[in-house]
């Protein structure tokens, strides 16, 4: 235990209790600091701020390292599943094999969605963006199932969990095939979760879908990549929603609609269309990488940095090796290739060094989708079917912490003091 923080203000010193968490990482305690000084702190995109204390995921950005309740990303994607690590993450440890297969059961046995609720599909126009759709039908299922919010009981939480997580990718091959005109492919009781999703995508009445077991590897490992990644942007609005005991169904829905942006869960979608202009241009990739150095320009090389890391993404590192082995067996993408000429150029360049500016999981995920069929606009809901064990165990973690509270940031008004109201006539 560190000793406590001194902060003087104004002649007047307050004592403030620092704490250190299991892998070192040092924190002040200012929860009690304005009620005593009356000093909030400011710290805007909260670089500065832990907004709760979590034991699912550990990040060193420093030295690129990720671990969901401990265990490495590497060890996870070498030998797990999707369904084991959405377990992991949900309920803090790896299940017992008898555990695995019934969580496995429920998924497929709950993978089908409310027929109203498929049928709403054809209430959006065919182009509609896939995350608008996913997240107005993942609202919608608060319509059919009971209201999930802390005070539930933990059999309906586990019920509600189960169900998000099994309809969110049915949900995504359903938009896909009304986007395309196509009839959709229920899921399969015989298939496990990424060949079914993969099903639901591409098989038709005409045209069975031959499953390919390299692409189910590499669908299982992207997932798992995308399992959980602390306190960012859609799972901080994950917990914000859920502490104002608002519907489990709703605050994913608001999670969703955070991943959208594309300095979040976008970036895949951003990735593509920037390697695509890099090809069809012709151009050095040294060009883009210059117009976004230059100031004046607001381009920035899509796929490139992050908040926390300042060091390689290692969910970057074990997709780029994927993509090595799944584009070996097809033809080769060109996109591909300028992709690692990019990133050698990118990482020899000072710029990105000062910067620490590193290839992020957005940067090699796009070539991979784009390998398995998957649409450049369905990227980010592939994101956000593998997000959604996370979002739902930072859920989990925060209704259960006895500290937790309403989420309410202060403020430092900076606007007109009083002023009177002036009528229309004399403005
Ligand atoms: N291209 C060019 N310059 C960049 C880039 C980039 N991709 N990213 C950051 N910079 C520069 C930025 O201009 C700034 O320069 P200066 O210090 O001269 O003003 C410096 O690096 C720091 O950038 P920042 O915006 O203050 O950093 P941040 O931590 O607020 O933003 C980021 C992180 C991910 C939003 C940003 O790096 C970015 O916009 N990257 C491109 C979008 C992207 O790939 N997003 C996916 C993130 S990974 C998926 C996820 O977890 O959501």
């Amino acid at each position: 235990m560190a000793d406590n923080a001194k902060l003087i203000i104004e002649g007047t010193t307050y004592e403030l209790p620092t704490l250190i968490g299991t892998e070192g990482e040092k924190a002040v305690d200012i929860r009690k600091l304005r009620g005593a000084s009356g000093y909030v702190t400011l710290d805007s995109g909260y670089m500065n701020t832990g907004s709760c204390e979590s034991a699912i995921t550990f990040i060193n950005g420093e030295e690129g390292i990720l671990r969901y309740r401990g265990i490495p990303i590497e060890q996870l994607t070498e030998k797990s599943s999707f369904a084991e690590v959405s377990k992991l993450v949900l309920d803090g440890e790896l299940p017992k094999s008898d555990v695995l297969d019934e969580f496995s059961r429920v998924l497929t046995e709950n993978a089908m969605i409310p027929e109203e609720l498929k049928n709403s599909l054809y209430n959006f126009p065919a182009d509609a963006h896939p995350m608008s759709v996913l997240g107005s039908l993942i609202f919608g299922l608060a319509g059919f199932y009971p209201h999930v919010d802390a005070t539930s009981s933990e059999d309906e939480i586990r019920t509600a969990a189960t169900n998000l997580i099994a309809k969110t990718s049915t949900i995504a091959a359903f938009s896909y095939k009304r986007s395309i005109g196509e009839p959709f492919v229920y899921p399969s009781k015989d298939l496990g979760y990424s060949e079914n999703f993969l099903n639901m995508m591409f098989s038709s009445p005409v045209n069975g879908y031959e499953i390919d077991s390299d692409m189910v590897e590499a669908l299982e490992k992207l997932l798992i990549l995308h399992v959980d990644h602390e306190q960012n942007c859609s799972a901080s609005t994950m917990r914000l929603v859920g502490s104002s005991h608002a519907n489990l169904y709703s605050a994913v829905a608001a999670s969703i609609a955070a991943l959208w942006g594309p300095l979040h869960g976008g970036a895949n979608q951003s990735v593509m269309e920037m390697l695509a202009t890099i090809h069809q241009s012709g151009k050095d990739p040294a060009d883009f990488i210059e117009m976004a150095k230059d100031k004046s320009n607001s381009f920035r090389l899509a796929g490139f940095g992050h908040r926390v890391y300042k060091n390689y993404d290692p969910r970057a590192r074990v997709i780029k090796g994927t993509c090595r082995k799944v584009l070996e067996k097809s033809a080769k993408d060109p996109l591909l290739q300028i992709a690692m000429q990019l990133e050698e150029q990118v990482l020899q360049d000072d710029y990105f060094i000062q910067r620490k500016l590193y290839p992020n999981v957005d940067f090699y995920s796009g070539i991979l989708y784009k390998a398995m069929g998957i649409p450049t606009e369905m990227f980010t809901v592939l994101f956000a079917i593998g997000r959604m064990p996370g979002w739902i165990s930072q859920w989990k973690e925060m209704i259960s912490d006895p500290t937790n509270k309403i989420g309410r940031p202060r403020q430092i008004y900076n606007g007109n003091n009083k002023t009177d109201y002036t009528p229309v006539e004399n403005r």
